[in-house]
C-alpha cells in the first residue's frame, strides 16, 4: 500500500524543517569515505524536495551546514561545499520548470565565493516562483541568528526607528533570517539523534518533532509520508485543552 493514501492534503503541515543527519554513518556502514555518504545524502535532498513539490507543501527548510560544522576537517568542509555547488548547477532546470524559489538563511558572507556565486545565480532566476519555498540553512546557527536581531533591533532603539515598548514577537520575528517564512509546523531529524543541534531555534517553539533512526542517505518518499501522517495524527492544542479545539 502507498502510504500516501493516508495523508489528508487539506491538512498538511504548512513549513517542513529536516536535520538531514547520517550520512558519515551511512557511509562507514557500507565501508565508503564519508564524501560518498554525502553524495548519497544529496539524492535524498532532490528526492525530498520532488516529493514535497508533489505533495503540496509550501516550505521546506534543509539544515544542509552548521556554524558549528566549520569546525570539521577541512577536507571535508571542501567536499560538502563542492557537492552544493554541483547539485545547484544540477537543480536549477528542476526548481524552473516547479516553479520553486530558492532562498537561504545562515552567514552568507562565511561561505566560499564559487558557494555564493552560485546560490545568487539560483535565487535570482526562482525568485518570483511562488509554489513552494525551498530554503537551505548554510553556515547556519540558531544563536548567531539571534544574536544578529538583538544587534539590529538594539541599533534602531538607538537611533530612535523603534521604542523598547514596541518590542514583541513579531519585531523579533522580524528580524531572523526566516523572517518571510511562517513558524515550522514539522521538524523532522533523521539518524536517531534526539537533538536540535543550533536549528531554527525561535522558529520552532511550537512544532511537532519527529525523529527517525532512517541515515539521510536511505530517507526518501515513503519516509517522509510516514513522518506527516504522524504530524496528522497529533493534536496540536497550542497551550488549550483538547476540548476546546474539537
Ligand atoms: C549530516 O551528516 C550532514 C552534515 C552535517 C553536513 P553527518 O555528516 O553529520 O553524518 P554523521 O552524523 O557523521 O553520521
Ligand atoms: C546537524 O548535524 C547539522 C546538519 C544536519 C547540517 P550534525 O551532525 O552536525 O549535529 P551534531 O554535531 O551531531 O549535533
Ligand atoms: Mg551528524
Amino acid at each position: 500500500m502507498n502510504l500516501l493514501d493516508n495523508i489528508d492534503t487539506k491538512r498538511l503541515p504548512e513549513h517542513i524543517a529536516i536535520i538531514m543527519d547520517g550520512n558519515g554513518r551511512w557511509a562507514k556502514k557500507q565501508g565508503l569515505l564519508r564524501a560518498l555518504g554525502h553524495e548519497r545524502g544529496s539524492e535524498s535532498v532532490k528526492d525530498i524536495i520532488r516529493t514535497c513539490n508533489r505533495l503540496g507543501i509550501k516550505n521546506l527548510t534543509l539544515y544542509a551546514f552548521s556554524t558549528e560544522n566549520w569546525n570539521r576537517p577541512k577536507i571535508e568542509v571542501d567536499t560538502l561545499m563542492k557537492i552544493l555547488v554541483k547539485q545547484l548547477r544540477k537543480e536549477l532546470s528542476t526548481l524552473e520548470d516547479k516553479k520553486i524559489r530558492l532562498n537561504t538563511i545562515g552567514n552568507f558572507d562565511q561561505l566560499p565565493t564559487s558557494v555564493r556565486n552560485e546560490l545568487n545565480a539560483v535565487k535570482e532566476r526562482t525568485k518570483d516562483f511562488t509554489t513552494m519555498t525551498l530554503t537551505l540553512a548554510l553556515s547556519y546557527g540558531a544563536r548567531e541568528e539571534i544574536v544578529n536581531a538583538v544587534k539590529n533591533i538594539s541599533d534602531k532603539v538607538k537611533n530612535n526607528i523603534i521604542s523598547i515598548d514596541s518590542i514583541d514577537d513579531l519585531i523579533i520575528n522580524e528580524h531572523l533570517y526566516t523572517h518571510n517564512l511562517p513558524d515550522v509546523d514539522l521538524l523532522i531529524r533523521t539518524s536517531g539523534e534526539h537533538r536540535i543541534s543550533n536549528f531554527l531555534l525561535w522558529q520552532i517553539a511550537y512544532a511537532e518533532l519527529y525523529f527517525t533512526d532512517i541515515l539521510w542517505p536511505d530517507f526518501k518518499e515513503q519516509d517522509l509520508y510516514e513522518a506527516i501522517i504522524s504530524y496528522q495524527k497529533r493534536e496540536r492544542r497550542f497551550g488549550k485543552t483538547s476540548e476546546q479545539i474539537k
